[in-house]
């Protein structure tokens, strides 16, 4: 039988260090939408200062959305070059500190910026910082998942999203205008994204690479093998050196996987189109129009204070987060991402309800308020946290990367369309706006339901076997699980 998972130190700090890439994932999400009037200032000031004369509105809305949307242009880009740079460099060390070097050009270029009145700056800083994010949101995921023992994958994983959620919160408060968020210290508050960068830096050096990597990937027994006695705390593992060897032979067995293949075998295809259509449960159910125009949205809702509407829901964001962390090793990934969804599909009728009678009945703004609050609770029960480890538990080594590769880019794309496109959609829908993330939002519940599988205390070679037998259902899948009929039954997935 399996040895107890136990958390180690080295397990907590690995994680923990890993996850300072996801911190600082949420602080450039949330940093933008505070200081939003500041920096537009600045942007006027310096086309004064080339032109003479003052910017012109079409100008200035053109910079600012540049300004907001070259995030995701910088994530999709990266996200997609993840599975390349994750196989040569590894899951972790290396490939950590080569982007984290992206993270200092990133800072640097926006702290800069206003010294140097170039809002070109600013637009590449963020762009590079786009970059950055969008590896480390592949790369932590990855790496936590491989050295998380099976039973604690789904609550780890869950780490990933509980630090982007902090990260956004910490954004919005320092980007209040009584602490950084004002006309002189805004650089400060673009530059204080480095110091995460500079903690995981510091502390890199000691956690050790993905056993699973090291062992699959590079061949190196003796590597991973202390590895996972650091991870474990044990001197005995050779239970997970045996599951670990069960996939590398299955891996051998396989081909290369490359990205068409992904598409185009029949073995992947299901997990696949499960892997991407999960991201844009998260993208398009419309969190991002919240996370991005919070401010306004409070503000046409009647709302009299929007800024700390906005901070309170970050704080219902990070709360909710905490709530899935505790939920998803009991009650599961499918279970909670359906949960998740029908709830917000129920916020967003009853906030379009509220919004088309806020005229007739003022209280409706409170209705409104806690329909957003709702909102943004569900989508942390569910469809925040799991997409993100749920792509890397679909598929054995010989797929992830592609797969992550795919499952990133799928993200950043329906993040940039909702950053950019927002706004006209909301102005040409009025109060309507969210019946459409409604809508997609019951299209992705009925999608989950029927097609979407378990994937909680199984191992990576057991989700894999699961797509291979098309005959069955899921429900087989777990009952099988419960009577313990798969082969490979070791608890710890290194
Ligand atoms: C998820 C999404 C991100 C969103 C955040 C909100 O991590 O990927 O785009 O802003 O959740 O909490």
């Amino acid at each position: 039988m399996l040895p107890t998972a136990r958390v180690t130190g080295t397990l907590v700090l690995s994680v923990l260090t890993a996850v300072l890439g996801s911190l600082q994932f949420g602080y450039n999400i949330g940093v933008i939408n505070a200081p939003q009037q500041i920096i537009e200032q600045e942007y006027n000031a310096t086309w004064m200062h080339r032109y003479s004369e003052p910017i012109p509105h079409s100008a200035l809305t053109t910079l600012w959305s540049l300004s907001v949307a070259i995030f995701s242009i910088g994530g999709m880009l990266s996200s997609f070059c993840m599975g390349i740079i994750s196989e040569w460099l590894g899951r972790y060390g290396n490939s950590m500190l080569i982007n984290n070097l992206l993270a200092f050009i990133g800072a640097g270029l926006m702290a800069m910026s206003k010294l140097c009145q170039s809002f070109e700056m600013m637009i590449l800083g963020r762009f590079t910082i786009g970059a950055y994010c969008g590896l480390a949101s592949g790369l932590v995921p990855m790496y936590v998942g491989e050295i998380a023992p099976t039973s604690l994958r789904g609550a780890l994983g869950t780490l990933h999203q509980l630090a982007i959620v902090t990260g956004i919160l910490i954004a919005q408060i320092l980007g209040l205008e009584s602490l950084l968020g004002d006309k002189d210290l805004w650089p400060v508050l673009m530059g204080l994204t480095v110091v995460p960068t500079v903690l995981q830096m510091a502390l890199l050096p000691f956690c050790p690479e993905s056993p699973r990597f090291l062992f699959i990937v590079r061949c190196q027994e003796h590597h991973a093998k202390s590895g996972l006695r650091r991870l474990t705390g044990r001197m005995e593992v050779s239970d997970e050196l045996a599951e670990m060897k069960e996939e590398k032979r299955r891996m051998d067995m396989e081909r290369k996987v490359s990205i068409p293949e992904l598409f185009r075998s029949p073995l992947y295809r299901q997990p696949i189109v499960i892997a991407i259509l999960l991201q844009l449960s998260q993208q398009l159910s419309g969190v991002n129009a919240i996370f991005y125009y919070s401010t306004s949205i409070f503000q046409k809702a009647g709302v009299e204070k929007p800024i700390y509407a906005t901070i309170g829901a970050g704080v219902v964001n990070c709360a909710f987060t905490v709530v899935s962390l505790f939920l998803v090793e009991r009650m599961g990934r499918r279970t909670l991402h359906m949960l998740g969804l029908c709830g917000m599909c129920i916020c967003a009728v009853v906030m379009t309800m509220a919004l088309a009678l806020l005229d007739s009945v003022p209280s409706m703004s409170y209705v409104s308020m806690l329909a957003i609050f709702g909102f943004v609770a569900f989508f942390e029960v569910g469809p925040g946290p799991i997409p993100w480890f749920f792509v890397a538990e679909l598929f054995s080594q010989g797929p992830r990367p592609a797969a992550m590769a795919i499952a990133g880019f799928s993200n950043w794309t329906a993040n940039f369309v909702i950053g950019m496109f927002f706004p006209y959609i909301a102005h040409l829908s009025g109060p309507y706006v969210f019946l459409i993330f409604a809508a997609l939002l019951l299209f992705f519940l009925i999608f989950t339901f029927f097609r979407v599988p378990e994937t909680r205390g199984k191992t990576f070679d057991q989700i894999a076997a699961s797509f291979h037998l098309p005959a069955r259902t899921n429900m087989d899948l777990d009952m099988d699980m419960d009577l313990g009929k798969p082969s490979t039954e070791l608890d710890y997935l290194g």
